[in-house]
């Protein structure tokens, strides 16, 4: 038989590429350490404590006899329920599987090899793995002590420069920019320049940035908003794009023709109606954030403000709080990844989940106050 080197055959930036590091999985953890699943809490990957909005679920329930149909790909009902919540045209809207899948739409569409594709170090991660996955050149502009700096990034565009990627609040660092900062960068972009602005957390604010005012002028901007976090569908995957009819249509045409699944659209079409559970998230949200910040500062331990629903804290030695604290049952994201070993980033959790991670912690490092 042939000797195959299929090694040989793959792309050689596909062989360089680290794949994402997600949160570790309750199964895993379960399996691994002997624990039961229902003793594990995961406060790893900012998703929302109190689970799915009810609504989805029964939405769900309802239109599972359906699966054997496609899904209507175009997203009709989602995309004019969205279109009538925020008064924004249909043609303005791309659905996504995930608001990553967004991120990925906008490097199909807007980018080549001979572009080159501006982020901040320590922002969301999936910008640069798609710039290695698309091959594409990639600058990370310095932070401004693990903020944005705009100015910074301003001065790093070029005229090869096809997209900047900004999340704001952003992750892993729970930052905001100034909303009149923002907008001025806005205002200031070059034309050639597509900014990609990621809203995943842009419900968590109390004073969201009119982002929205600038699409419907007409600025060359992309937010990218999701159902994973506020509404809690994660797991079904389901997020969108807004941006000028043209660069819609660009993303519209670079997507699957069924990537967004009908479970997904009919869960989320429920979800954005559920005023109920988004102001319950919310709410619980600002306690355990109130909480999680108040110790830590009682604690003397550094952390960095947040406005999203997870804490960037400085423990020391990172893979050891996150292996100890797994131990116990507790998942937490170790900071190694990102560059930061000293840090942790905990997802604001339930009240008795933020109490039971903190009195963890608290043993783990020796605090007594
Ligand atoms: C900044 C940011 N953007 C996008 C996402 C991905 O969201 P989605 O689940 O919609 O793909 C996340 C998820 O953690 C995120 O932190």
């Amino acid at each position: 038989m042939t000797t195959y080197n299929i090694q040989n055959l793959v792309n050689s930036h596909i062989l360089d590429l680290r794949p994402y590091e997600p949160g570790k999985p309750i199964d895993d953890v379960a399996r691994e350490l002997g624990l039961a699943p229902h003793t594990i809490i995961k406060l790893a990957s900012n998703e929302n404590p109190i689970g799915p909005s009810p609504k989805a679920i029964e939405a769900i329930k309802q239109h599972s006899t359906q699966m054997h149909i496609y899904p209507d790909g175009g997203g009709y009902h989602l995309r004019h329920a969205l279109s009538k919540k925020i008064n924004l045209p249909t043609d303005h809207i791309v659905l996504g599987n995930g608001s990553n899948e967004i991120i990925e739409l906008a490097y199909h569409a807007f980018t080549d090899g001979n572009c080159n594709v501006i982020t901040s170090r320590y922002a969301f991660v999936v910008y640069k793995l798609m710039a290695q996955l698309f091959n594409v050149p990639f600058i990370e502009v310095a932070d401004n002590n693990l903020h944005y700096d705009l100015e910074a990034i301003q001065k790093a565009i070029n005229a090869q420069t096809r997209l900047v990627f900004i999340a704001n609040p952003n992750n892993p660092t729970g930052t905001r920019i100034p909303n009149k900062e923002l907008i001025e960068f806005i205002e200031s972009l070059p034309s050639h320049v597509i900014l990609c602005l990621d809203e995943a957390y842009y419900e968590f604010l109390q004073d969201p940035p009119p982002t929205l005012d600038l699409v419907r002028q007409g600025y060359p901007i992309i937010l990218m908003r999701t159902f994973s976090k506020i509404q809690g569908l994660a797991g079904l995957r389901i997020g969108y794009g807004l941006c000028h009819p043209t660069i819609a249509d660009a993303l519209q045409r670079s997507r699957q023709p069924f990537n967004t699944n009908s479970l997904a659209q009919a869960a989320a079409l429920a979800a954005l109606e559920d005023e109920n559970h988004i102001e319950k998230t919310i709410d619980m949200n600002n306690a355990g954030r109130a909480l999680l910040e108040e110790t830590f500062t009682r604690w003397q331990l550094p952390f960095v403000p947040t406005s999203a629903n997870f804490v960037l804290v400085k423990t020391g030695n990172a893979q050891k709080t996150f292996e100890s604290l797994l131990r116990q049952g507790i998942i937490i994201r170790s900071m190694v990844p990102y560059g930061l070993p000293d840090w942790i980033r905990v997802t604001i959790g339930t009240p008795e989940q933020n109490v039971r991670f903190l009195e963890s912690l608290k043993s783990l490092l020796n605090i007594r106050t």
